[in-house]
């Protein structure tokens, strides 16, 4: 399957965006980053995600992490764009760059397109893919969402993905279903109890389950 996916390491490729032209990996440096993609400018569903995107960034800069969107058409179209997108969502503030990929390079390497979805010439439109990238030096892919044109993404959704992976990588531990930030979290099955008594020293509860297998372990960190 060609394409970047989880597990993976962001190309390190020259970008043109709204805020001037780098390579990826001077932008990522050693920080969490979300690379998002839209299908395109002044469509409906996308001003409504980059407007939500926009009033979230609070929400990112608290957990240090930094944003980066891409949208095929050229720099011009974004910055005329983006005056829709602030209207729309009033109070919000388009901060972080828009990466321009009018050749459809780009979203290629970064496994973004669309297969069923083409433009009123013809050309392939993106998909609403958002990788997010790890801190540690890697630029390493550590979650993908990839949704069709038609559905919107929720920010709320991305900051819980985004808390799990943070909490995960801090902890060791892993997030169970619906997780949400103050919620306990679970002890990977390759610790052991006397393992994990060390590593938690505030205890953890072993769920009795029918199989009296002792895997399902939660704590609170
Ligand atoms: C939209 O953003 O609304 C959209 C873009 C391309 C295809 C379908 C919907």
């Amino acid at each position: 399957m060609p394409g970047l996916t989880i597990g993976d390491s962001v190309p390190n490729l020259q970008v043109q965006t709204n805020q001037g032209n780098f390579k990826l990996h001077d932008f990522i440096g050693d920080n969490w980053t979300i690379i998002f993609s839209h299908p395109g400018d002044f469509t409906p569903v996308c001003t409504t995600e980059l407007g939500k995107m926009a009033a979230y960034v609070p929400e990112f800069d608290k957990r240090e992490v930094k944003l980066l969107g891409l949208s095929c058409d050229d720099v011009k179209s974004h910055n005329e764009w983006i005056k829709d997108i602030e209207a729309y969502t009033p109070g919000c503030k388009v901060s972080y760059p828009i990466i321009a990929d009018p050749n459809r390079e780009i979203i290629k390497q970064l496994n973004m397109v669309d297969p069923d979805e083409k433009d009123s010439s013809g050309k392939q439109l993106l998909s609403r893919a958002l990788h997010i990238v790890g801190p540690d030096h890697q630029v390493q892919v550590k979650l993908s969402f990839l949704y069709p044109a038609s559905t919107g993404r929720n920010m709320d959704e991305v900051v819980r993905a985004l808390d799990s992976l943070q909490k995960a990588m801090k902890h060791k531990v892993a997030t169970p279903a619906n997780w949400k930030q103050g919620d306990p979290v679970v002890i990977s099955p390759s610790m052991s109890s006397d393992q994990a008594k060390e590593t938690f020293p505030q205890g953890f509860e072993t769920v009795d389950l029918p199989s009296k297998k002792e895997y399902l372990r939660f704590t609170n960190v």
